[in-house]
């Protein structure tokens, strides 16, 4: 086994959004370890699917727009497991969309989903880990809260507040016993441009270029899992240059980067 991949042994861990790209191959190499994995997502078929590949595997639906169904959920993550040790945030919706032309109900459900969403589940989840003194709270969030684009002004505002969220957390946690992580990936070859809401809260339905020519979902999980083990605060993962170049002009000449964004051809 992986030494980074041992951190998790006999741990029981949850992951959000496990039905397709970053989430589903988290859980492969977790399930491929052996380690006891809770799945959630809302596509049923594609949880039991993944359930079906790693006898450790069990799944649990969630649906985070549902703010209602949040504290159930995890009540019945603890029946089913007897405990959650590490809570990875990893669902999301992202956006392609116009601010001025968006409806505001398209901008709404993705801060619904990627900050209250992940907000409420980690408030409920946070509390029980408290209880007995460990655990380890992990979101995964994005370039677009360090660097944020056109075209993604909700989702890079949800990204940028579950940093917010977390760092302010971890002042009160980590004291307790609690470790909070933020990972933050670039460009990965998944379906979330796909499913990204345009501004009438339709489907994007596109495979957009910086996901296609990005790194594998594997590739992007073993980096995740790596920088957990390591009990990392906030790390890069799946970055490409161009975005190393962005991070340095935010630093260094922010003008000239807002004004590069401007110009550029964003879908
Ligand atoms: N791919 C990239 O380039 C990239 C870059 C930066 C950050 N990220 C972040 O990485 C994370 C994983 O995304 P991905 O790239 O792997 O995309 P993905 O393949 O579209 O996966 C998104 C996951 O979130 C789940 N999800 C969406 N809405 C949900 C809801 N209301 N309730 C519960 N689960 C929900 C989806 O499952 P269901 O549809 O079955 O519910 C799916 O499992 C996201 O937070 C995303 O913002 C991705």
């Amino acid at each position: 086994m992986n030494r980074h991949l041992s951190y998790f042994t006999g741990k029981r861990v949850w992951i959000t959004g496990a039905s397709s790209g970053i989430g589903y191959a988290l859980a492969d190499a977790l399930g491929g370890a052996g380690v006891a994995t809770l799945v959630s997502a809302r596509r049923r078929d594609r949880l039991d699917a993944l359930a079906a590949r790693h006898a450790s595997i069990s799944v649990l639906e969630l649906d985070l727009a549902d703010r209602d169904s949040i504290a159930d959920a995890a009540a019945r993550a603890w029946d089913m497991t007897g405990g959650i040790d590490v809570l990875i945030n990893n669902a999301g919706i992202s956006q392609r969309s116009a601010f001025v032309e968006a409806q505001p109900a398209a901008l709404e459900r993705v801060i619904n989903v990627d900050l209250l969403g992940t907000m409420r589940l980690t408030q409920t989840v946070a509390a029980r880990m408290v209880t007995v003194g460990s655990g380890h709270i992990c979101a995964v969030t994005s370039v677009a809260a360090k660097i944020p684009t056109p075209q993604r002004t909700a989702y890079a505002a949800a990204k940028a507040g579950v940093h917010a969220l977390f760092d302010a957390m971890r002042g009160e946690l980590e004291p307790v016993g609690i470790t909070v992580s933020l990972a933050v990936p670039g460009y990965v070859n998944t379906e979330i441009s796909t499913h990204a809401l345009t501004g009438t809260g339709a489907e994007h339905g596109v495979i957009d270029r910086n996901q296609a020519t990005g790194r594998s979902a594997e590739s992007c999980a073993g980096e995740i899992l790596r920088g957990l083990a390591k009990r990392k605060r906030e790390f890069y993962v799946s970055m490409a240059p161009r975005i190393w170049l962005g991070l340095a002009l935010r630093r260094v000449a922010p003008g000239l980067l807002w004004k590069t964004l401007a110009k550029a051809r964003i879908t």
